[in-house]
């Protein structure tokens, strides 16, 4: 029974029990009408909250740490729910939903109440609605999606229909990405504001009146993803002179016309005359945006809303000014949207924009493209979080665990949530804040280790076995395999096909016996433990030795278990010595050649194709002069890149399952090249620092082939589409191109491509987090690896970026894969380079997951008994180019869905064709009973879903078909159809199989 229905029946009974019904005013509904004739000025109350910077996240919510900087989170929320109530015109919007659910937390029902009717008045508005303020450029899109959906499933159960955000405010990220703005559509969003774009394209937006366009998201899924678009014009601080807040010292308002301190006629014209005015010729309708707010403003509310009511109610009374009529009044960025919507008819006059925002220069010489490499460990972490919480999720929900273990799932989701934000996974924040983000996330994964503890403890039907994840194997750490005589490996694999995945663990011995499930034993292979990892500070580990064998064919969202035994004693066997010349591995699709004197790499042969690739490391040196050096954010060389070393040291191991060349060039870059039998990629691992604190170094590798490219090369929006990039060009405008190198650095999260087309070949190095990269010569890529920055570049930190670990400059190791091969395919059956990339990717982000546990088990026999050894979560694998992007637990009885198309409409003949997911008989251990569809974000049910239509007047195709049309259809009979690149969310209502 409603509460209307209650309230109704009270007039004959007497008993009354439910909360305060409220009448739902939000929305749009709740938006003030804008007035025809008249200039609209949209006054924006607004805080921007980092989720941590220059202090940590807890810092800035409490406001602890107060004297550096003078920040409470919780007092904003707190003086602006007082505010607000006081009068019924006043808003604001909420942005980051990690603080939001903190203050919430924290609240009695009372207070609670008053919220909510504020959200259904629409006088408190929740917009963009993550986790947190998403940084565009080095994140992935699992990870944004992810923390959008963390963010809006909280207010949907919060606040129903009422708290969902209807807007992406992306006001302070430094630069916007495609895929960002295909996101917002995807999560029914009606539009997104942003600030920081390249400051000649502003400045040709506000001279042309294209501050507001259609942004094409996708040019693959096309009209579903435009997304209306508006800049704002100069930031997203107050007007000068306008901001009323504890940290500012601008004069307050004073109408009292006895008072000698009167002054708002005279304001008042300085607010329209310096302005408004000058804004009028650069936007399209007649309205204006006014952010009112800035960092962490309005922790004393009503020190803004006293001003701001008599600038809107003195405005209003004298309504002309300089001959132009003038309405001003709160509003919020979504009124804002639709206001346009209405007086444009959705029609806007600025081109379609189908590239993107990146890179982002401020002003002249100050591109942001350091940051895309900024703290390259702490980015290496984030991706091994989101990796992890994946696993977590999915071994969660095959064995649909109870639901208070969610609270430790959510401690992931939280964590990740906050490595999104534009001062965390950027490198942009404080030393010590990035040491908070680290806690946060080890805490995050801790909990999930609980979580994927249990779940394979029900798989594998034994209670006691005790799964851990060697967290540490990156240096070659791991105390259980290097102090057991036997121990178990149970490896997971999250992708939703088959794969064959390379297990390595630290070992004391040269003798073990690996058995895989079947009780066959595995191939091994023993290597040397290379001198760089050896080094490593911190390590705490004596092993010289890495055991590997391949965990072949492990099932989709399945696992398979090894039993690893320590041979007692037998022949030792011997590492293969070192290997002067040019050395081929065996067995392998591609092999790799290092020149014989020089210890580089220079050829790379793969099928029919011999490729020179010359590969090493230079440095750039940081320019430290000047207002704005080079430093966390900016990237400034002063001078082309230096080398390191010409020649480097190197000695070669070979086996039956890899070869390796260990390189050393210098004090400070180490190297193990290897190449797999049977795998088509070649591995750079290398190892870079500690870089001496006294020289700003910011080092790089290239790798230098012969293709003829053009100036062109491909990098990936947040790990999904190509994005094409061209030196020294911009698609929109003719940019300044004085400073060679960083004016051509782009952000490479994925993957970054050369293709010579005339010769049909193609060269793509992926990465294993975001990096900096461009191709300045042709047929060369550039990568940044990892700074050392001596001065701070005056944006903020106030800190330059010298990362310390363990008490010394930070060492940082990590992963490029190498694949050559063909643009378009040359025979009949062979799978082209883009084809091969993207299986790998999906490999590298979504890695198989190797759990070790301890076993007491003396045999394989004992070990195996009433064990299972092998499990699939799918009865049959999922198409080649689809891909279960997200499988978690969602409300009580319900699962989250979400499933993609991996490629692009042109990547591949076959694969690039749509493709269907049958979903009956899918999973092993829950039935599917029905699918609901949702938004994106999995808050929205997609049939409810409407957005404000807009269009630009260059758009031809403004009535083609949408995808989103046809994905309506179709399931019934549980069968989910994908266009190339598309995504769809669904609701599972299941029933468990025990
Ligand atoms: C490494 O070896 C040293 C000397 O033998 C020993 O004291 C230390 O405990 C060992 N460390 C580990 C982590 O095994
Ligand atoms: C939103 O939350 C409500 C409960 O507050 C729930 O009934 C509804 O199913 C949720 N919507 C979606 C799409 O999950
Ligand atoms: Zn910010």
């Amino acid at each position: 029974m409603s509460c209307l229905e209650q309230i109704l029946l009270l007039l004959m009974v007497t008993q009354i029990n439910c909360v305060p019904i409220f009448q739902e005013r939000c929305g749009y509904k709740s938006c003030t009408p804008i007035k025809s004739g008249y200039v609209n000025i949209h006054l924006l109350p607004h805080s921007h909250d980092d989720v941590g910077w220059v202090k940590t996240v807890d810092q800035f919510y409490h406001g602890t740490n107060y004297k550096s900087y003078r920040a409470a989170v919780a007092y904003i929320y707190d003086t602006v729910l007082t505010s607000v109530r006081r009068k019924k015109d006043r808003k604001f919007i909420y942005v980051e939903t990690a603080f939001f659910w903190k203050w919430w937390m924290e609240q009695d029902e009372e207070d609670r109440n008053v919220l909510r009717k504020l959200v259904n008045d629409g006088q408190i508005e929740f917009i963009g609605g993550g986790w947190s303020m998403n940084d565009e450029a080095v994140t992935n899109y699992q990870s944004i999606i992810d923390q959008m959906a963390w963010g809006l499933r909280r207010l949907n159960e919060t606040f129903g229909e009422c708290g969902r955000p209807k807007l992406g405010w992306q006001i302070d990220p430094f630069g916007h990405s495609s895929e960002m703005a295909s996101i917002f559509a995807g999560l029914g969003y009606d539009g997104v504001v942003l600030v920081r774009i390249d400051y000649e394209d502003k400045r040709l937006r506000l001279k042309n009146k294209q501050l507001e366009f259609v942004w094409r998201g996708s040019n693959n899924l096309g009209r579903p993803s435009d997304l209306f678009t508006s800049i704002l014009p100069d930031h997203y601080y107050p007007p000068s002179n306008f901001c009323f807040d504890v940290f500012c010292s601008d004069e307050p308002l004073v109408d009292d016309t006895e008072s000698p301190e009167y002054n708002i006629e005279k304001r008042g014209d300085e607010f329209i005359k310096h302005h408004i005015e000058p804004l009028l010729n650069s936007h399209q309708t007649s309205n204006v945006m006014i952010p009112m707010g800035r960092d962490f403003s309005y922790q004393d509310a009503e020190m803004w809303y006293r001003n701001l009511d008599k600038l809107i109610k003195h405005i209003n009374n004298k309504q002309e000014f300089y001959g132009k009529k003038y309405h001003a009044f709160y509003s919020t960025p979504s009124c804002y949207t639709a206001a346009v919507q209405q007086e444009s008819g959705g029609v806007l006059s600025s081109p379609l924009k189908t590239d993107d925002f990146l890179p982002y220069a401020s002003d002249p010489h100050q591109y942001w493209t350091g940051f895309y490499t900024s703290r390259a460990s702490l980015k290496r972490f984030e991706r091994v979080g989101n990796n992890f919480l994946q696993v977590c999720k999915q071994l969660f929900t095959l064995t649909n665990l109870p639901r208070e273990n969610e609270q430790k799932l959510n401690k992931l989701r939280d964590a990740m949530g906050i490595m999104q934000h534009h001062d965390a996974i950027t490198g942009t924040e404080k030393e010590f804040v990035a040491a908070d983000y680290s806690r946060i996330l080890s805490i995050g994964m801790k909990n999930c280790d609980s979580v994927t503890e249990q779940a394979l403890a029900k798989l594998v039907n034994i209670e006691s076995e005790n799964f851990q994840s060697c967290l540490l194997s990156n240096m070659s750490q791991c105390a259980i395999t290097e102090k057991s005589n036997q121990f178990a490996v149970t490896v997971y694999n999250p992708l939703s096909r088959t794969v064959n995945k390379v297990v390595r663990l630290p070992v004391n011995e040269k003798l073990y016996s690996v058995i895989g499930p079947d009780g066959k034993a595995v191939n091994t292979q023993i290597l040397p433990i290379s001198e760089g990892v050896k080094n490593l500070p911190g390590r705490k580990s004596n092993t010289t030795l890495e055991l590997v064998f391949v965990a072949e064919n492990i099932p989709p969202l399945g696992y398979k278990s090894y039993y690893v035994q320590k041979y007692a004693d037998g022949d030792i066997v011997t590492i293969p010595d070192q290997i002067k010349t040019h050395q081929e591995a065996n067995g392998s699709n591609i092999n790799f050649y290092i020149d014989s004197i020089a210890g580089i790499v220079n050829r790379i042969n793969y099928s029919n194709i011999d490729l020179k690739v010359e590969q090493n490391f230079w440095y750039y040196k940081g320019a430290t002069s000047g207002s704005r050096p080079t430093g966390a954010y900016l990237f400034r060389p002063d001078g082309e890149a230096q080398t390191i070393a010409k020649n480097a040291k190197f000695s070669v191991y070979t086996g039956n399952i890899v070869t390796e060349v260990h390189q050393k060039f210098s004090d400070y870059v180490s190297q193990v090249v290897r190449v797999y039998a049977h795998q088509n990629y070649i591995e750079f691992d290398w190892i870079i620092g500690p870089l001496e604190r006294s020289t700003g170094k910011e080092v790089i590798t290239r790798y230098s082939t012969n293709l003829e490219t053009k100036s062109t090369f491909y990098t990936d929006s947040n790990g999904r589409e190509a994005m094409k990039r061209v030196k020294n060009y911009r698609p929109t405008w003719k940019n300044d191109v004085s400073d060679a190198e960083t004016s051509n650095y782009y952000p490479v999260t994925s993957k970054i491509v050369l293709k010579d087309e005339e010769n049909n070949l193609q060269f793509a190095v992926l990465t294993d987090r975001a990096e900096g990269g461009s191709s300045l010569k042709n047929g060369e890529v550039e990568l940044m690896l990892h700074r050392n920055c001596l001065r701070d570049d005056a944006l903020g930190v106030e800190e330059a970026l010298q990362e310390k670990e363990f008490g010394k400059p930070i060492v940082v190791r990590g992963s490029h894969y190498v694949v050559v091969g063909h643009v378009e395919p040359a025979t009949q059956s062979e799978i082209t380079a883009t084809t091969i990339e993207h299986k790998l990717a999906e490999e590298k982000l979504l890695d198989s997951w190797v759990f070790v546990s301890a076993t007491e088990a003396k045999s394989f026999d004992q070990y195996s008994k009433d064990r299972l050894l092998t499990f699939s979560g799918l009865k049959r694998s999922l198409p080649d180019n689809v891909h279960i992007m997200t499988l978690e637990p969602w409300t009580d009885s319900t699962f989250l869905l979400r499933l993609e198309h991996t490629f692009e409409k042109t990547d591949d003949p076959v694969l690039s064709q749509p493709a269907s997911v049958d979903l009956k008989e899918l999973f092993t251990t829950f039935k599917i009973n029905s699918i609901r569809e949702t938004t994106l974000g999995g808050n929205q049910w997609l049939e409810e879903n409407r957005r404000l239509s807009f269009r630009s007047t260059d758009q031809d195709d403004g009535n083609q078909e949408t995808v989103n049309s046809e994905a309506k259809t179709l399931l019934s009979d549980l069968v989910v159809l994908l266009q190339p690149m598309q995504i769809r969310t669904f609701v599972l209502y299941i029933s468990t199989n025990k």
